[in-house]
């Protein structure tokens, strides 16, 4: 079980360094949507999902590989992109399109941050949807615990906040103790004041605001179910595979 008072959270990509996170472990949160997708992905059936930083990167890697095997996936600042076979919403990600494939990632922030944590001694895509895995997860190891919310190209976003505080709340049974990081006070202070109207309050965040009329209306409140899946999508040595499996 990790210690409580060491655990902190970092609000976008650019709020921390690499080496800040070595022999620590870190769950990479973008519920709006790249871990959300991730998740739906890896429960899906996908065999692994190698998270890129741009585009460059990813036809690099596609070009090593069997047309047949991988899927090019992701999104520019909300939007599939062009050549790709999949965008960022989570409902794409069906067995009848992902079973057995390997999934080259991209997208504007959530990537970004899976890559820059390459360092943490275990790395979890964590979001609303597989929560009481990256419960269990944590409290298998007494590592101690950063919470890396993606955020919005620097800057926070409510929603990714709102999971590090859902998270914390939970983890502590709604008690935080005084002795505590001030990025998990702030975090645990969201979700208290309003995690009891998770779809309403994350419906009116900047992100959500940014996507209306760019992608399937349907994907918000589905980034807000709560522990839909049982996965644990994980990476080592740049590859994300579930842990459950
Ligand atoms: C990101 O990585 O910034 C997001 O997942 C963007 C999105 O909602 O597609």
């Amino acid at each position: 079980m990790p210690d409580l008072s060491y655990i902190d959270v970092f609000f976008s990509v650019q709020a921390f360094q690499e080496e800040e996170l070595r022999g620590k472990s870190a769950v990479i949160i973008d519920v709006l949507r790249a871990s959300s997708s991730i998740v739906a992905a890896i429960n899906a059936g996908a065999k692994k999902i190698i998270p890129v930083e741009d585009m460059s990167d990813a036809v690099k890697i596609a070009r090593t590989m069997d047309q047949n095997d991988y899927l090019l996936c992701g999104e520019k600042d909300g939007t599939m992109i062009e050549g790709y076979d999949l965008g960022n919403s989570p409902l794409e990600y069906t067995p009848e399109v992902v079973q057995n494939k390997t999934l080259i990632f991209n997208t504007t922030n959530g990537t970004k941050a899976i890559k820059k944590a390459a360092l943490a001694n275990r790395i979890y895509i964590g979001t609303f949807l597989n929560q009481q895995s990256i419960l269990n997860a944590l409290a298998e190891h007494d590592d101690e615990v950063v919470l890396i919310c993606s955020g919005w190209r620097g800057r926070l976003s409510l929603e990714d906040t709102m999971f590090a505080g859902s998270l914390l709340h939970k983890l502590c049974n709604g008690k935080l103790p005084e002795k505590t990081k001030d990025g998990a006070k702030v975090a645990f202070g969201l979700f208290e004041k309003f995690g009891d109207a998770l779809e309403e309050t994350i419906g009116k965040s900047d992100h959500a605001y940014r996507l209306r009329n760019l992608v399937p209306e349907e994907d918000i409140p589905f980034c807000c179910k709560v522990d839909e899946f049982d996965v644990l999508p994980g990476m080592k040595d740049g590859i994300i595979t579930n842990l459950n499996g």
